[in-house]
């Protein structure tokens, strides 16, 4: 399927086939990133910290929900959840497992949530699949469902560090975080928006769990191609006794809507 036109395009049930293979693989490597790190569950922590702040737990709205892996933990701190996620598989297993959320299966950008207003707004490692010159636009659009008194957590990648380091030497992708907290203490005020820094550590035993692992932080399936060449820079730079190590520096961003 080289050719994009014409009669080399691929049939309906081919694209099915492809994407099908595709979200199996990014599931496994998912699972693989959940078993290998502790990410998430500091993620929750600080997390947790956040809404322990907050004065009122009515409503929540988790953008990008993925898995879940966060959204049904912080859900149990809210008396109700909505879910924007564009994922029609992701979408449908909310509906199916918790029929008490309400799920938007659309991009942020296009959804319609009218007049509502949320205490907590969640949007973690989302912002990377929306271009950097709109994410103020985006945040904006938090902000105005943001009720008063509610908190906006963002959490990105960091940088600088190890995963950062590893992402420059494949991918020209740059995450300007201290452009965006920059941009944000001017637009809602210093004492709004406030940061905190995280780092979480990701083992493996096997190179080829640490290649994985590598193509799933890189988040583009062309890397699958380039396995031998993402296992020499594991093998060089982040072998240690009994695995391979590779240290991840995170970003929370808080913005708070003062009454
Ligand atoms: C890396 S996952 C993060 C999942 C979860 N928030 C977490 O931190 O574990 C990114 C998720 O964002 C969703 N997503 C991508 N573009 C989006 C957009 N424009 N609006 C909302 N969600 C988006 C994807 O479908 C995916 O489920």
């Amino acid at each position: 399927m080289v050719s994009t036109s014409g009669k080399d395009q691929p049939s309906d049930n081919e694209s099915c086939y492809v994407e099908m293979e595709e979200e199996a693989e990014y599931q496994r490597q998912l699972k693989l990133f959940s078993e290998c790190s502790q990410e998430k569950s500091i993620e929750l922590v600080l997390i947790g910290e956040v809404i322990s702040g907050l004065r009122s737990s009515e409503r929540f709205l988790d953008i990008g929900a993925g898995t879940g892996n966060l959204t049904v933990s912080v859900s149990q701190f809210f008396a109700e959840t909505t879910i924007v996620e564009p994922n029609e598989r992701q979408a449908g297993f909310f509906r199916r497992r918790y029929p008490q959320f309400r799920v938007d299966d659309c991009r942020w950008e296009e959804v319609d949530l009218g007049s509502d207003q949320f205490d907590f707004i969640l949007c973690s490692h989302v912002l990377y699949y929306i271009p950097t010159h709109d994410w103020l636009k985006t945040i904006d659009k938090m902000y105005s469902h943001l009720a008063a008194d509610g908190t906006i957590a963002i959490v990105l990648q960091s940088p600088v560090g190890e995963v950062a380091e590893f992402f420059r030497k494949f991918s020209k992708y740059d995450v300007p975080v201290i452009e965006l907290w920059r941009n944000l203490t001017m637009t809602y005020g210093y004492q709004s928006v406030q940061v905190r820094y995280f780092v979480n550590e990701i083992f493996a035993e096997t190179m080829e769990d640490m290649v994985d692992l590598g193509q799933f932080l890189l988040l583009d399936r062309k890397y699958r191609g380039r396995k031998d060449e993402i296992g020499k820079y594991f093998e060089e730079r982040h072998k240690v006794d009994g695995g391979y190590r590779i240290t991840q520096d995170e970003i929370l961003l808080t913005i708070k809507r003062e009454r």
